[in-house]
């Protein structure tokens, strides 16, 4: 089982809520309680829904609890590119909708009393080539043409020399899983509930209403919001048209006081970094080492290189925390919000590509929008039912051959694989055990825990995370512990258990 808690949930207190049991009623129920499920059941609650947050483990323990923890409408370069393939005014959309998220957030604080640590600050983008100056150029004029707070600079306060910066002014950096407990504390104060351990399973629409139900519980509703990073039941074909991408995340203590902002790399590999302080303490938070999940090897190395590049660069005290989280993207790079198509009651968000801080708070908004104002459509170029542009397109199809092949490919790999019995101490894969192919994982004490290696969602073959000891699936990114239990969607149920354990 996975030790690897991210910085802001190893030492966590907070609120806890009970389990759902029985059937309730309410206006609106939210399923996933990350940032994007908080803020649209108390945005909802604030414009008069009663609202039902149903979500499958601990608030916040998602992708949010695994994040960087900025809050910045700069995601990199984007919006020349987004100008070029989706044309300026879904540019400007995607660029306000981003900025407003900000400001959502700053008076979400000052309004629930979080004790999240907010702070304004400037996002960078730095080069460290000619040629990613040049790209820092381009991307200026286009943030500039869009009304964003950009400028070039070419002083950063960073230890390392650079060919210039993209500085974005007023962003802001904040304590993620404080700020979603106070929203929390926020809905239950105004009348609102929530439920934790509560898988959600199901999604049923009638003309009056939609049901969503779990083993133990159900909620009716007038209307159903997916706020679970991806949606577990699809009308809309969200698995086929997003990418589920892993990320990996430590903390630095330092001997200096880190530099003062958020930085992203403009080129390969990613360095994406924040000031951390904590007990007194000053350290930063670096994340990096992206790939696709179940694609690229997840390995302890990922860290390695995360914590050679900080000693390269800080005067590093301690390394003191590794994690690494999910996110999922889009084709076109803009998240899929709105109704899910070929429902009239069921609404989602997913597709954030890592900047879901921003972008589901956005989206949570959309989504009030959407349901408290009838058939108000959300900003352009978010809707849930497009595909997106040439460039789109194509993609999808890449990723879908790609899954295709993970379908088909590893199924036939499964006849070939290796013994258990060659699987050392912490090792796992897929195996032979007792003339069964199964997904074997031997734990240091040497016992061998064996389950099925088909992805309940479906049908892919499982890859052992040696990172985090986990299986992960490459088709849609569902994720299992080694006792089988289902710690990221899409899946719902749990892997079987296989042969003695
Ligand atoms: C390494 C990394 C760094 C990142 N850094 C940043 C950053 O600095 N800034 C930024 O803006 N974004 C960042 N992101 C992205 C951001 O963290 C996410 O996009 C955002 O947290 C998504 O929030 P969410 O509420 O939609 O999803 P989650 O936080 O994942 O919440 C979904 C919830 O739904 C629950 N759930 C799932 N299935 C079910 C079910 N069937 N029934 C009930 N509940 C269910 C889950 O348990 C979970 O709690 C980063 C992402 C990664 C991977
Ligand atoms: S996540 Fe879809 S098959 Fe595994």
């Amino acid at each position: 089982m996975s030790e690897h808690r991210s910085v802001w949930l190893l030492d966590r207190d907070g609120p806890s809520y009970s389990a759902w049991s029985g059937a309730t009623r309410a206006d609106v129920v939210v399923a996933g309680a990350g940032i994007t499920g908080l803020t649209a059941a108390v945005l909802l609650q604030r414009a008069g829904a009663d609202v039902v947050v149903v979500e499958a483990g601990r608030i916040a323990e998602g992708t949010t609890g695994g994040t960087t923890g900025k809050v910045t409408s700069q995601h990199g370069l984007i919006y020349h590119q987004m100008i070029e393939r989706r044309g300026e005014s879904i540019a400007r959309s995607y660029a306000e909708a981003n900025q407003r998220a900000i400001a959502d957030v700053v008076s979400l604080v000052d309004e629930s009393g979080s004790d999240c640590g907010l702070e304004r600050a400037s996002a960078f983008v730095y080069a460290l080539t000619d040629d990613e100056a040049a790209d820092l150029e381009q991307e200026h004029t286009a943030a500039q043409r869009l009304g964003l707070p950009a400028r070039l600079i070419r002083d950063t306060g960073l230890p390392f020399a650079v060919t210039g910066a993209l500085e974005f002014t007023a962003q802001a950096y904040f304590h993620p899983v404080r700020y979603c407990d106070a929203l929390a504390r926020s809905l239950v104060a105004g009348g609102g509930r929530i439920f934790e351990q509560s898988r959600v399973h199901g999604v049923d629409e009638d003309d009056d209403g939609v049901e969503i139900s779990g083993d133990e519980g159900s909620v009716r509703a007038e209307h159903a919001i997916l706020a679970t990073l991806i949606p577990f039941v699809d009308r809309g074909g969200f698995w086929l048209k997003t990418r589920p991408w892993r990320g990996y995340g430590i903390g630095a203590r330092l001997r200096a006081a880190p530099p003062d902002g958020m930085f992203i790399s403009a080129g390969a590999p990613t360095r994406s970094l924040r000031p951390w302080r904590e007990g007194g303490d000053t350290g930063v938070i670096i994340v990096g080492e992206g790939h696709e999940t179940g694609d690229e090897a997840a390995t302890p190395a990922r860290w390695g290189e995360l914590e050679r590049w900080a000693n390269e660069n800080f005067e590093v005290e301690s390394f003191d925390y590794r994690w690494s989280a999910q996110d999922y993207a889009t084709a076109d790079g803009i998240p899929y919000i709105g109704r899910s198509p070929l429902t009239k009651r069921t609404m989602v968000a997913t597709g954030f590509r890592k900047w879901g801080l921003s972008n589901g708070t956005a989206a949570a908004r959309m989504l009030t929008d959407l349901v408290m104002a009838g058939d108000r459509p959300v900003p352009d170029g978010f809707d849930a039912g497009r595909i997106g542009g040439p460039a789109a397109i194509t993609s999808l199809i890449a990723g879908n051959v790609k899954v295709a092949g993970k379908l088909i490919g590893d199924r036939v790999g499964r006849l070939t694989v290796a013994d258990a019995d060659e699987l050392g101490s912490g090792q796992g894969g897929i195996v032979k055990e007792q003339g069964e192919t199964v997904a074997g994982y031997r734990d240091p004490s040497g016992d061998l825990h064996t389950l099925s290696p088909t992805c309940t969602h479906l049908g892919c073959t499982l890859h052992f995370n040696a990172a985090e000891t986990t299986w992960d699936c490459p088709c849609h990114g569902s994720r299992f512990d080694i006792d089988g239990s289902v710690l990221n969607g899409p899946a719902t149920k749990p892997l079987e258990h296989r042969g003695a354990q």
